[in-house]
């Protein structure tokens, strides 16, 4: 476990202040009380199919299931024998009702130009959209790679891949096009739909120029469709390049949802893995559509006349799970944003919640540090008295955030939700309930309905209250992801190979007295640069892939605004280095991973700590890079002289 993991809990365990639900939040919520929890909580334990047979009847199905579960983990199957699709979950059920008219998008583009899409126009759009993927010839099972800003469309063509059967693969839109290339090959993708651009600060982040180059290195991929966004200037190709709104011409406006199994293959999407290759971590159809539907009415507390907001990237999983999937699920109305949140000023997210009267907010923490930064004077210039929930993922929020973001922005009034999950978990699992919940800043608090966490020490024991060990799952959940897109040997090695019959998170975490857990981060090496999982060794072998370069090593540091920042230690293969060959380093990084890999520092170093049996000393790097004295065990370094010189050389 990494040495600042250890150091948070020291911080945390003088935390003792607790925020007992507001008794009139408590009284009109989805769960309401202590007892209500806790049946729900020991029946979906004891009785897992019992419990998902009963909340599956809150999703439409072509054809029951024959069966809730079978298997054990990591090989479970849910909802055998049923019949379902999730684009007709999240649109054509709620055209039955007065729904139809209801906004299921209040979309607001950078700019400053709006768009609003009620559920019959998403369904008319969706219908439309997945009659072109099949004059395109994408069929059931195709994967269908999207690289898109956030705008309409890519809800659009989410839900058109779902509606087809096609397999969706959304990449963020700030990964460079060598990201692009290896996700099209691994995914063998046959159609990418993009955009000219999409503004970022004003700015114009050129899409399509991204997408050509990637086509050089991904020959699987046979179509793209562009969807014209900022006007700028693009190469179309022909017979392979195609605007949106040309093939959206004279297309019907109907368009059946395939009946699908239960576990047919929703989408994959790509995440950093601790070694090189991303990992394609893939969903399938019911028990994930379950899961976020459950999940979003259990913690978002939605109701019919909520207006709900996530800040997040649909590029991550919390866009899928959380702007998409389970409020369309849910009939909600959303408010789906394109841009930065300090542009034109640092009042933007403030302005949209006082605008769109946001009653729901969901963020980041790597946000809220930004916001503090940016000072109270920006969201004191609002109305924020719509707000009645606001909540959290992506990293551990510390303590001093968590209480600026119940004061000045939920003005003492608002419950807030620290949701704890991941990108294979498919949705949240660890979270306050907000009408039940006694929250203490800093935690995520306890589990939800059928999730079995345990805290155990590597040899797998459960651990006592407030030891720190690592996160397990003991039983399955219906999204937890199926496997890793082509190599299911590497998921069951990542997840289920550490801890006896557990699915392993990769966290550390203790549990309170209360039962509480309180997650102390990665216990391996992937770093969280402003909520973005980032591998380290992605970023170190991109360096090394430079001519100058001998040898990386890449550690995170605690960063005041991004969670952590990126620092790089490097052997030259000849000379000293300098400040111009650091820039060239740094942009070198930007410019084959993408801008989010940015490093804060490049070190040169004339060696790296390492072991006797050659692998680097990544927690004393760690130590270094955040200027700690280290307390780390030197006793299997090879050369003692390396640490001393790494320190000189601190800026
Ligand atoms: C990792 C998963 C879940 C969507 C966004 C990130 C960390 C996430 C919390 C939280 C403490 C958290 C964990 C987890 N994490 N939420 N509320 N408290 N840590 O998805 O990229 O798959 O990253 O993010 O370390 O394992 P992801």
């Amino acid at each position: 476990m990494s040495s600042n993991g250890n150091e948070n809990i020291e911080s945390v365990l003088k935390e003792t202040r607790t925020f007992p639900p507001p008794a009139t939040f408590s009284a009109n919520a989805h769960i309401s009380s202590e007892e209500q929890y806790e049946a729900m909580w020991n029946r979906a334990k004891d009785d897992p199919s019992g419990f998902w047979g009963e909340m599956a009847d809150n999703l439409d199905w072509f054809r029951r299931w024959d069966t809730v579960l079978e298997g054990d983990m990591p090989d479970t199957k849910w909802f055998q024998g049923g019949k379902i699709n999730a684009s007709y979950n999240c649109i054509d059920r709620h055209l039955t009702s007065s729904r139809r008219n209801k906004a299921a998008i209040i979309w607001e583009g950078e700019p400053g130009d709006t768009r609003v899409l009620r559920y019959q126009d998403l369904h008319r759009e969706v219908c439309k959209f997945a009659n072109v993927l099949k004059n395109l010839g994408v069929q059931t099972g195709d994967r269908v790679t999207l690289y898109m800003p956030m705008i309409p469309e890519l809800a659009i063509a989410m839900l058109a891949c779902s509606r087809i059967g096609a397999v969706h693969s959304i990449i963020f839109g700030g990964f460079s096009a060598d990201a692009v290339a290896d996700r099209n090959n691994d995914a063998r993708a046959r159609v990418v739909v993009t955009a000219d651009g999409g503004w970022r600060r004003g700015k114009e982040v050129p899409l399509k120029a991204a997408v050509d180059a990637s086509l050089d290195k991904s020959p699987t991929v046979e179509k793209v469709v562009v969807v014209r966004r900022t006007g700028g200037n693009v190469d179309m190709v022909p017979d392979r390049d195609f605007w949106w709104h040309d093939l959206m011409e004279g297309v019907s406006t109907e368009c059946d949802a395939v009946q699908l199994d239960s576990e047919h293959p929703l989408f994959v999407l790509y995440t950093s893995g601790s070694t090189g290759k991303p990992k394609g971590v893939m969903h399938t159809t019911a028990g994930y559509l379950l899961g976020t539907t459950m999940t979003s009415r259990w913690v978002f507390d939605l109701k019919e006349e909520d207006t709900y907001w996530c800040t997040a990237d649909i590029g991550w999983i919390t866009g899928h799970s959380y702007i998409c999937y389970g409020p369309l699920s849910n009939g909600s109305t959303m408010v789906m944003y394109e841009g930065a949140p300090n542009w034109p000023d640092e009042g933007r997210f403030w302005e949209i919640i006082e605008k769109y009267r946001v009653s729901i907010f969901y963020t980041a923490p790597t946000a809220i540090r930004a916001f503090i930064k940016w000072g109270d004077q920006w969201p004191e210039k609002y109305d924020l008295s719509s707000l009645r929930l606001l909540g959290s993922v992506g990293e551990p929020i510390n303590p001093e955030a968590w209480m600026w973001y119940h004061r000045v922005i939920g003005q003492e009034r608002c419950p807030i939700v620290d949701t704890w999950w991941q990108t294979e978990t498919g949705g949240i699992m660890i979270s306050p309930l907000p009408g039940v919940t006694a929250t203490k800043p800093g935690s995520c608090c306890r589990p939800l309905p059928g999730v079995v966490p345990d805290i155990v020490s590597p040899d797998g024991q459960s651990l006592g209250a407030n030891t720190g060990g690592l996160l397990v799952m003991r039983q399955p959940w219906p999204s937890m992801l199926r496997t890793l897109w082509g190599d299911d040997e590497r998921f069951r090695a990542t997840y289920f190979s550490d801890i006896e019959g557990c699915y392993f998170a990769g966290d550390g975490a203790r549990r309170d007295e209360d039962g509480y857990i309180w997650v102390m981060g990665r216990v391996d090496d992937v770093i969280n640069v402003s909520g973005h999982r980032l591998s380290t060794m992605e970023v170190e072998s991109c360096l090394v892939a430079h001519p100058g370069v001998a040898e990386a090593a890449v550690v995170g540091f605690p960063h005041e605004i991004k969670g952590e920042g990126i620092c790089c230690f490097v052997t030259l293969k000849t000379g000293d280095g300098d400040d111009d060959l650091k820039k060239e380093l740094v942009q070198h990084v930007r410019s084959s991973i993408g801008a989010l890999a940015t490093p804060d520092q490049v070190r040169f170093a004339t060696a790296l700590p390492k072991t006797r049996s050659g692998k680097i000393m990544r927690r004393l790097l760690r130590d270094i890079a955040a200027g700690r004295e280290s307390t780390q065990d030197t006793t299997t370094l090879e050369d003692l002289s390396i640490l001393a010189k790494l320190r000189e050389d601190d800026e």
